[in-house]
């Protein structure tokens, strides 16, 4: 299985005869040369694409839709400068995602607040701030919250997190069970036991707090190997469905009409997801991701029974920024083996601990090899990209490449969402530099790690034992 076809290519990629690849108009060759690898490639021309055709998108069905940017995605100042340059709103989830995004600019009354458990210093920095909303997780965290806002003598806006029942849906489609046990079931009050009514009820009776809407978010499925478009999107629609139903409810019991819904994120940018079981791809195969155009629609169908005009929040990540980040590495060793299988194992100088996300889910990235045509024949073997470490390290597997030698580039596309922000220095490798391109500007984003980096944090050594002697 190939998966260095350029039909699954972001806009801001070309791949010329020659064999030159450029990424919003840079030259990857020159850049390696300039910044050297690995190091992290980010289009803003490519983000600043992708929220324009989400907005437009939803503007279209929605009256009033909102996108904050969720940074936990990739939380690169300069990527969320470029979102708070395009208008979005923020979705933090730390102290640090909040500092972040107020330096960026980002206007207070834009900010989101989301995470369980968030710690009293979180939570006083949003209250302190004068956030836009802080989603609420559970009921004891509405008293956090009243206490912090009583000292500081504010009224906090609070939208209050749902686990749905998820009936209808698993009625649909009993799979979803499986979604919701592996990446929701910490989330959020129960809307089935009443919990998540009494939630709402206690933020109503405290005068410390305004309630301000509902949030769920259902993630992107792309860890399950049955995933398809149509599924995800009829996930959307039943679960942006049973909101509204738990709205209308809310309604009839406090006579309150719900102003803003939140409906997360889960999507990806692209026109298709490449999926594979690590450790075995050979089963990789891509899958059409859903249009925006058609998310719009999925969640317009599932909004129908909304009598009122709520804000409408959406909280994405991986769609802003999946496809706008790719990973630039070169090749640093290359191994033709017969057993246990015929293959060619490709050692770069990055590795699958600098993303973790290849080894815990299905998701794999197209692959191009700079500088060779973009007709040159594939090698006969198969090909492994595998990185230094000792880990579980497979960088993308079962390839069709050309000829790739030693001191040759790749290019890892779609690098953006998950990537980055998981990566660590496993095996004492530092991790790589950032580099930020506009229409064929680059500028630096994020400095290499170094060795004296990985040193640094080192506070125990020498005098644990006396010197020359051991334990
Ligand atoms: C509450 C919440 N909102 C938004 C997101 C962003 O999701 P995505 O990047 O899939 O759009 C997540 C991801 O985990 C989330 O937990």
């Amino acid at each position: 299985m190939s998966i260095s076809d350029l039909a699954h290519a972001p806009e801001v990629l070309a791949h010329a005869p020659d064999g030159s690849v450029s990424f919003d108009g840079a030259d990857l060759a020159r850049l390696a040369a300039d910044h050297g690898t690995p190091t992290w490639v980010i289009s803003a021309s490519q983000l600043r694409h992708n929220y324009t055709v989400l907005h437009a998108a939803l503007s279209a069905r929605l009256s009033r839709p909102v996108i904050a940017y969720s940074m936990k995605a990739n939380n690169n100042r300069a990527v969320v400068q470029t979102m708070a340059g395009l208008g979005a709103a923020m979705d933090c989830s730390s102290e640090h995602e909040l500092a972040l995004a107020v330096s960026a600019g980002v206007p207070a009354g834009k900010v989101i607040i989301n995470g369980n458990g968030k710690s009293r210093a979180y939570l006083t920095a949003a209250i302190r701030t004068g956030v836009w909303q802080i989603n609420v997780d559970s009921i004891a965290e509405v008293g956090r919250i009243r206490a912090i806002a009583r000292e500081l003598g504010v009224t906090v806006p609070c939208a209050v997190r749902l686990k749905l029942s998820y009936t209808t849906l698993l009625e649909r489609d009993p799979s979803y069970e499986r979604t919701l046990r592996v990446a929701e079931g910490k989330f959020g009050s129960s809307t089935r036991s009443g919990d998540a009514e009494a939630v709402v009820k206690a933020v109503l009776a405290a005068e410390e707090l305004e309630f301000v809407g509902v949030t769920h978010h259902a993630g992107f499925p792309g860890i399950r190997a049955d995933y398809t478009a149509e599924r995800q999107l009829m996930h959307q629609t039943l679960c942006a469905q049973e909101i509204v139903e738990f709205a209308r409810l809310l309604r009839r019991a406090t006579g309150v009409t719900v102003p803003r819904i939140n409906l997360g994120g889960g999507l990806r940018s692209g026109r298709s997801v490449y999926l594979s079981t690590p450790g075995n791809g050979t089963d990789g195969e891509f899958r059409a991701l859903p249009r925006p155009e058609e998310y719009a629609e999925a969640i317009a169908a599932g909004l129908v029974q909304a009598d009122w005009d709520p804000i409408v929040q959406f909280e994405t990540g991986g769609f802003q920024v999946g496809n706008a980040v790719l990973l630039l590495a070169r090749v640093q060793d290359v191994k033709d083996v017969t057993r246990p299988r015929e293959r060619r194992y490709v050692t770069l100088d990055c590795a699958m601990t600098m993303f973790t996300g290849r080894g815990l889910n299905r998701v794999g990235f197209p692959v191009i090899a700079v500088g060779q045509r973009p007709d040159a024949p594939v090698h006969p073997l198969p090909v492994e990209l595998v990185g230094p470490t000792c880990a579980y390290d497979s960088v993308a597997e079962d390839i069709l490449l050309p000829d790739v030698r030693e001191g040759g580039l790749v290019a890892l596309l779609n690098h953006g969402a998950y990537c980055e922000v998981l990566s660590t220095q496993f095996n004492g490798f530092p991790r790589p530099a950032v580099v930020y391109v506009d229409d064929g500007v680059v500028r630096p984003a994020r400095r290499r790690e170094t060795l004296a980096d990985i040193w640094e944090r080192e506070s125990a050594g020498l005098d644990l034992w006396p010197a020359g002697g051991t334990a």
